[in-house]
């Protein structure tokens, strides 16, 4: 018999190449005059700003451009950002760029609803609801756009806490992930990928969030390589956004578990990229899944397309699995911890952190301290 389970999408989502241009048709229907594009410099820079921007002019909303989030945000642009917003009195907000991004925008309409400082709202839905908020994402990677998440660095300790937000609408348009460089393709699939993984094999999985993030690794493992190759491919871009989305969807309903614990303290301690933390922690993470979700890791490797025989322990298929996962990171050229200028020792000198992530409830059986720092040990080991 099945357990009892609870699932939910956050917000339509408009999805396919063009899909961008009905944004201004789509902000009149959310009563917005006014509309606050929350982007960054990046996007600024290869006009994907410019074109959002014009497509709302073109239909008579007034914007103002708010471009100064960073890679994981901190909680005082999100001030800056809500404190323009109430000024400008505008009356919608559009997000417009990777999860940093869509993220950063999350925070700052909970801001135009609610005092500052955001850091007082983390991991609360009792605020006053924000103005309409159009998500567009321009990475195939976080699904933010379709996550109860926002998650933001809170400047005075450096950890990643999360806001818990909703979108009012998603659009997700392939076309604009067409600028993005071959390594940002490749880190920012790389979180695709542990969001699926993590989401089949967390504590809390259900079978719409399975379905999902089966299709997402499949379509990860067939479409990312093609597009970090080929970055102008529309079947590829298409079939990445797709996967960001219904992993997104997938793991803000079951949550992530070790991996994006160890992933978003590693970016917190050493300000790495986050599907870059997230691919050097997903191998051994699949290990130690297969430990106590075996039937989980086994649809893993279905969706991987890795063979395995039935008489193999979860060791045997947690090692293949994650040997897999090592050889796809390989053939995008990802580089290795030690690349980074981080040490084993600095590594493992984040375990307390990593234990009080908001994800480690999420894994699927008990670790000690020192089991944890063994399989850091292994992140760092086993992939050159
Ligand atoms: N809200 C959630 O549910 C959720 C889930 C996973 C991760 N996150 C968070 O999301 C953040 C990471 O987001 P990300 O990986 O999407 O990257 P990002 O938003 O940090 O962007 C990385 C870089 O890519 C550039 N960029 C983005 N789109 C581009 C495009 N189309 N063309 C050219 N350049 C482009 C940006 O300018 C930026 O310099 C982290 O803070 C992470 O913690 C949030
Ligand atoms: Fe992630």
């Amino acid at each position: 018999m099945m357990e009892i389970a609870t699932y939910s999408q956050t917000c339509p989502t408009i999805f396919g190449t063009g899909a961008v241009k009905l944004i201004g048709e789509k902000a009149k229907e959310l009563n917005i005059t006014k509309a606050m594009i929350v982007t960054d410099e990046g996007l600024v820079k290869v006009g994907v700003a410019a074109k959002v921007e014009g497509l709302l002019k073109e239909a008579g909303i007034e914007v103002v451009i708010f471009d100064k989030v960073m890679p994981d945000p901190l909680d005082t642009v999100c001030n800056e950002g809500g404190e323009v917003a109430r000024l400008e009195h505008v009356d919608g907000i559009v997000g417009l760029g990777g999860g940093s991004v869509m993220d950063a925008a999350k925070a700052i309409n909970i801001l135009t609803t609610n005092p500052a400082p955001i850091s007082q709202w983390y991991e609360r839905w009792d605020y006053k609801k924000g103005l309409p908020i159009i998500l567009v994402p321009t990475t195939a990677g976080t699904g933010s756009e379709n996550t109860i998440y926002g998650v933001i660095t809170n400047s005075a300790t450096g950890a990643k806490k999360v806001v818990l937000t909703t979108g009012t609408l998603a659009i997700c348009d392939p076309e604009l992930t067409y600028k993005l460089p071959p390594h940002l393709t490749a880190s920012t699939g790389m979180d695709v990928f542990a969001h699926a993984a993590e989401s089949m094999t967390t504590i809390v999985t259900n079978p719409m969030t399975t379905m999902l993030s089966f299709d997402a690794i499949r379509k990860v493992t067939k479409w990312l390589p093609v597009a970090y190759r080929e970055p102008t491919n529309i079947e590829a871009r298409e079939n990445m956004m797709l996967a960001s989305n219904f992993a997104g969807i997938a793991f803000s309903n079951t949550c992530c578990h070790l991996g994006h614990a160890i992933s978003q303290c590693m970016g917190a301690a050493f300000h790495v990229p986050h599907g870059i933390s997230c691919a050097w922690a997903l191998p051994e993470t699949m290990a130690f899944a297969a430990i106590g979700k075996f039937e989980e890791v086994k649809g893993v490797a279905d969706a991987l397309g890795v063979e395995y025989s039935d008489s193999d322990s979860p060791q045997v298929l947690g090692k293949k699995v994650a040997d897999n996962m090592r050889a796809f990171m390989k053939s995008m050229d990802i580089k290795s911890i030690a690349d980074y200028g981080i040490t084993k020792e600095q590594l493992v000198g984040i375990a307390d952190m990593i234990m009080a992530d908001n994800c480690w409830p999420f894994i699927p059986s008990p670790l000690t301290k020192a089991e944890l720092e063994e399989i850091l040990v292994k992140v760092y080991d086993n992939y050159k």
